[in-house]
């Protein structure tokens, strides 16, 4: 759930419009006098606390959600109302205080260095002598002159002080070279370059901006082979991934994450067209870049040494990855009919094992297909972990036979699909020598670490009912333009030509949507950057959470609905797409109109208010209706030509 959605939760709508609009409840709704126009006579401003949403029916025929409501009326942009509800909601938001502003300056000052350095190593590789020999060692290993170019691989000189030197000339300070990682101290004062003699790997985070360096000797009695940048303010090994910045578009659109142990393997695997592989930097997988990945894919391949494979680490790498990602809330229904919610782990976590004494890169460098075979015949961690541990132990055991059901039982529960489950279950059963029903007797006491069904129940039905009915579909329309916004153009050429009004904000329903529209189309509306590019440079960070996850569902929706966006001939159905959009926004308000109605008329009709609302209302049913009318229209002569076409 994103902090957004977690306000909107946690925050009564009725409380905040109350502070300002005397409200009177009216139904399950609550009516008053809009405070965005001069009114005193109609009370036709709405609350609904169902949906959290507000509209006023008279003058101004605006509404939304309790941000959009605050916006309107404090005159904040979002990030104002986001820090404003979250305080009031008790979230802690990552606030940025006049302290981090300090930092960030200071931080965004290292990066600078950082920049300078790689240009400068990059420099050393391609035009010194030193350099030249490194390049031939690279482009003897089989990598391009752009694959180097795309990494930005350099050279660091056989020298103590030509980096410090370079750097200095530039107006940066020892302390600064300190602080970048990019000198060591001596212990006799001074300082001395960190980097000597090494092939130079820059590590950028998911957003391209320059951490630190990773170095390979290339003189093989220099130890270690790998040295990286120590931790600094900006170098934090253990929430970076290499190649992560360039691998996020790959990771999204093949809807999956390759992770390997070495860089080389990274820039390999890229260069023989594999570009969704990422690496840690030496150690095992954390949590945090466990976190990282989740928002791209949900799919997780890892690529394992086989020396590794059967260790320890690996698996309790896997239980990092387990216990990362959210579960999703899973109705099941027990032995009595009675209805419970399991929460099962939203990944799918596979393994795949290399050649003996093969990396990523020597495979694909062999033959790029053989790449692909692996990866598609890459197992469920369950098969994978039930073979790693029940490998030269004796199964005849019952202290042996414990721990294994012990360790495997909790990824059992995991796996989302109820068959696959049993099927795992009778697997495991039949490896174990054990009767199957031992195995769901011991699962409630001992697996409930791992998949415990938390929370309330009952709230969690009414959450899974009340998201994603149709707001996928919104959704989805979104997602369309944080990808392609020129799509936008397209759509209201189509619009007008059917004499329908444009695509607003208004046809989004929260206002988190609604900004992320009106980002889009300011991003039609300038010529600095890519339009893809500027939405993502203006939206605030929790907003580019939102725009990411819609991305990211936007490939799986994509495929359900059997759309393939590449297509240009999609730009037609997108319209279409849109145009149920909002006839299925007019369609819920024209419920909701009747509803208030409804309500109205059955109240005290004496009174004046009352009447010129029901009044009000009427007005608004019939506008809607005319609205939802022009658009089957539409959408029906579409089909028309459609079929004529066809
Ligand atoms: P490898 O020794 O397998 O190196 O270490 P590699 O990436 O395959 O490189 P080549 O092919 O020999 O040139 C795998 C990863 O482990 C980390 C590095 O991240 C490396 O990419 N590592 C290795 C270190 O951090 N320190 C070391 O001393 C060795
Ligand atoms: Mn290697």
């Amino acid at each position: 759930m994103s902090v957004i959605d977690e306000i909107r939760d946690r925050i009564d709508i009725v409380e905040i419009v109350s502070e300002t609009v005397k409200l009177r409840k009216s139904g399950k709704n609550y009516t008053g006098f809009c405070p965005f126009h001069p009114n005193t006579r109609t009370p036709a401003f709405v609350v609904f606390p169902e949906t959290g949403t507000w509209r006023c029916f008279g003058a101004c025929n605006e509404g939304g959600d309790v941000f959009g409501f605050l916006m309107k009326k404090e005159g904040w942009d979002f990030p104002e109302t986001l820090r404003y509800l979250a305080q009031r909601a008790g979230i802690q938001l990552q606030e940025r205080t006049p302290i981090e502003e300090e930092r960030e300056e200071a931080h965004q000052k290292l990066r600078e260095l950082l920049e300078a350095a790689s240009v400068f190593y990059r420099h050393q590789l391609l035009q010194s002598e030193e350099g030249a020999s490194v390049l031939e060692y690279l482009h003897g290993r089989a990598f391009t002159h752009e694959t180097l170019e795309v990494f930005e691989i350099g050279y660091s000189p056989k020298s103590w002080d030509a980096t410090r030197t370079h750097l200095m000339g530039k107006g940066y300070s020892d302390k600064d070279l300190l602080d970048a990682g990019m000198v060591s101290e001596r212990e006799t004062g001074g300082t001395y370059d960190r980097f000597r003699h090494r092939i130079m790997i820059p590590i950028r985070d998911a957003r391209g901006r320059l951490a630190g360096f990773g170095a390979r000797a290339i003189d093989p009695e220099d130890q270690p082979k790998f040295l990286n940048s120590p931790q600094t303010d900006l170098f934090d090994k253990g929430g970076l991934l290499y190649g992560l910045d360039k691998a996020r578009k790959a990771i999204r659109s093949s809807d999956q994450v390759v992770i390997v142990e070495g860089y080389m393997d990274v820039m390999a695997l890229h260069q023989a067209g594999f570009e969704n592989a990422v690496s840690p930097m030496g150690t095992a997988l954390s949590e945090g870049q466990l976190r990282l990945l989740k928002r791209f894919t949900r799919n997780v391949v890892l690529a394992l040494d086989p020396d590794a494979a059967g260790s320890k680490a690996t698996l309790r790498g896997l239980d990092v990855a387990r216990e990362t990602f959210d579960r999703d809330v899973d109705p099941v229904f027990d032995a009595r009919g009675l209805l419970r919610h399991e929460k099962r782990l939203d990944a799918e976590l596979r393994v795949i094992t290399l050649p003996q004494g093969k990396d990523p890169d020597e495979v694909v460098a062999e033959d790029p297909s053989a790449w692909s075979t692996l990866i598609k015949s890459a197992r469920p961690i369950v098969d994978y972990v039930i073979d790693v541990l029940s490998e030269d132990q004796n199964l005849d055991d019952a202290k042996t036979k414990a721990e294994i059901a012990r360790q495997v039982l909790p990824l059992i529960e995991d796996i989302a699909d109820s068959v696959e489950r049993e099927a795992y279950r009778q697997h495991l059963a039949r490896k174990l020598r054990v009767d199957e029903r031992a195995l769901l007797s011991s699962r409630s006491s001992k697996s409930s670490r791992g998949a415990s069904p938390t929370m309330s129940t009952s709230k969690m039905g009414e959450e899974v009912q009340s998201r994603g009915k149709d707001i996928p579909h919104e959704r989805f329309c979104l997602g369309l333009l944080l990808q392609n916004p020129e799509l936008l153009y397209r759509i209201n050429r189509q619009f007008q030509a059917l004499q329908l009004d444009r695509l607003t904000h208004a046809d989004f329903s929260g206002t988190a949507h609604k900004v992320i529209f009106q980002a889009i189309d300011k991003a039609l509306n300038q010529d600095e950057e890519e339009p893809i590019n500027y939405w993502r440079s203006v939206l605030d960070e929790s907003l580019i959470e939102v725009a990411d996850s819609i991305l990211m569902d936007l490939e799986h929706l994509a495929r359900f609905a059997g759309l393939d966006l590449e297509r240009q001939k999609v730009a037609d159905e997108v319209s279409a797409r849109f145009m149920q959009l909002r006839k299925q926004n007019l369609e819920s308000e024209l419920n909701r109109l009747q509803f208030l109605l409804r309500t109205a008329i059955e109240m005290d009709v004496s009174e004046a208010d009352i009447e010129i609302n029901i009044g009000n209302y009427k007005r608004e049913v019939q506008l809607h209706a005319i609205q939802k009318a022009k658009l089957e229209q539409a959408l029906a002569k579409r089909q028309g030509s459609l079929l004529t076409a066809t």
